[in-house]
């Protein structure tokens, strides 16, 4: 991994975590990466600018001896330059500044005036982090699509225990060379994925759901979006924040969710069907609530909803490529198999919904890729990566098949 001919422009701000800033630069420069490093004028109380000349053998922008036409010249200059900005650490104070659009210093004027990603490593008191004001600029910042990394949990500078700390020089280095190889691979291409819960309906107040959040639909969404993607999410109930950058069709049942897919999929190039839907539903929908009769049994009457991937892998057309998951907890890659034939499917991930650590709402998944020609293993991972991972499957299998325009 080298990050030869990349420009990294990082912020360092008022904050005793300035000092790990040091080791982020001399990373950046063993992996061939240019830094250019611009300090606030409190962080010039934390650490000298002389330590970050040195480690990145380039001059420090500091605000303590600039000069109006310094400013103009030189913000101007970083904030084309840089093929990523990094801030780190990233007191309350730069975040509120970024989302208000202040630009009063040489940091938060070229923050503002760059049109590179941005990566974010806050630090500060825990109180200052749980702040609403700081949890409301950290949101609209990750609305307009800044990266974050961090805070860590544990020990503070201040003695408080608790969210704040930021995170490990290896960690942001580590999430700076994702940033910057984040493919454009998906340009050009329509991915549909599902995502979320179907409910079907009991009474006005009732319904049989599962467990799924949207996670790893979303996490599938972003990928895709990142990587270029223009992306359509078919999204049942979710227990976690939409993504941003994507179109949301929002629907309930699995029969509103065949609507969806039958409307949407003629358009589409890639589509993922990661929702958990309910092969059943009440066979009848009480118009009122429906009464409690004590000491009486209610039994239900469920009806077969319809198979949606098997309904879309029957209009399958020529550049589609159709994946579906299988949440399973017995005879895994078995039972995957099975629906992949059945609902001639490109590829179907495979995921054992009784290990820890994957399936139904959880951060990280492990999952089999299974494709007809046979299955790859993916580790404990958090779903981020393994949608990536998915969707450079997918890639190579459209490659294989010499898809229109890949
Ligand atoms: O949302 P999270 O909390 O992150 O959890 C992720 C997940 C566990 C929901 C996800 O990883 C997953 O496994 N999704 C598929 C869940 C599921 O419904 O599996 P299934 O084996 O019952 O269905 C197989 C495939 O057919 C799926 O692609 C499903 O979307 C589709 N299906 C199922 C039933 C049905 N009536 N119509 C369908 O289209």
């Amino acid at each position: 991994m080298n990050l030869n001919g990349k420009e990294i422009v990082l912020g360092v701000t008022g904050g005793i975590a300035a000092y790990k800033s040091a080791e982020i630069v001399s990373r950046l420069r063993h992996l061939g990466a240019g830094v250019h490093v611009i300090m606030t004028r409190n962080a010039t109380e934390f650490v000298s600018p002389l330590t970050f000349q040195t480690l990145s053998a380039n001059p420090v922008v500091t605000d303590t001896f600039a000069s109006p036409e310094y400013w103009n010249v030189e913000h101007v200059a970083l904030a084309k330059l840089a093929d990523l900005f990094v801030i780190a650490p990233a007191t309350a104070n730069i975040l509120a500044k970024m989302t208000a659009g202040i630009a009063d210093d040489m940091l938060s004027t070229t923050v503002l005036a760059t049109r590179a990603p941005i990566l974010v490593a806050p630090a500060m008191n825990t109180g200052m982090w749980t702040a609403k004001a700081t949890r409301e600029n950290m949101r609209i910042l990750t609305e307009r699509g800044v990266h974050r990394i961090g805070p860590d949990s544990g020990m503070l500078a201040c003695g408080d225990e608790g969210a704040g700390r930021m995170s490990e020089p290896d960690e942001i280095v580590r999430e700076i060379i994702r940033i910057l190889h984040i493919s454009r691979d998906l340009a050009g291409k329509r991915v549909l994925i599902t995502a979320g819960a179907t409910r079907e309906r009991l009474d006005p107040v009732r319904f049989l759901t599962n467990d799924s959040s949207g996670k790893m639909g979303f996490a599938l969404a972003e990928a895709a979006r990142d990587r270029g993607a223009e992306v359509t999410v078919v999204c049942g109930n979710v227990s976690v924040p939409l993504p941003n950058g994507v179109r949301i069709i929002a629907i309930e049942s699995a029969l509103d969710l065949l609507d969806a897919m039958m409307a949407e999929c003629p358009s589409n190039d890639i589509i993922i069907q990661a929702a958990a839907v309910a092969d059943y539903r009440p066979e009848k929908v009480a118009e009122t609530k429906i009464k409690k009769k004590s000491g009486e049994q209610i039994i239900l009457k469920l009806v077969e909803n319809p198979d949606i991937a098997k309904a879309v892998g029957e209009r399958k057309a020529a550049g589609q490529t159709l994946v579906g998951f299988a949440a399973e907890t017995d005879h895994v890659n078995e039972n995957a198999q099975q629906k992949l034939r059945k609902k001639n499917l490109d590829m179907i991930v495979a995921n054992d919904v009784t290990q820890k650590g994957a399936g139904f709402n959880s951060d990280t998944n492990i999952a089999t890729l299974i494709t007809a020609e046979g299955c790859i293993e993916e580790p404990l991972q958090s779903k981020r990566k393994l949608a990536d991972s998915i969707l450079d499957h997918i890639l190579m299998l459209r490659q294989k098949s010499g898809s229109p325009s890949d």
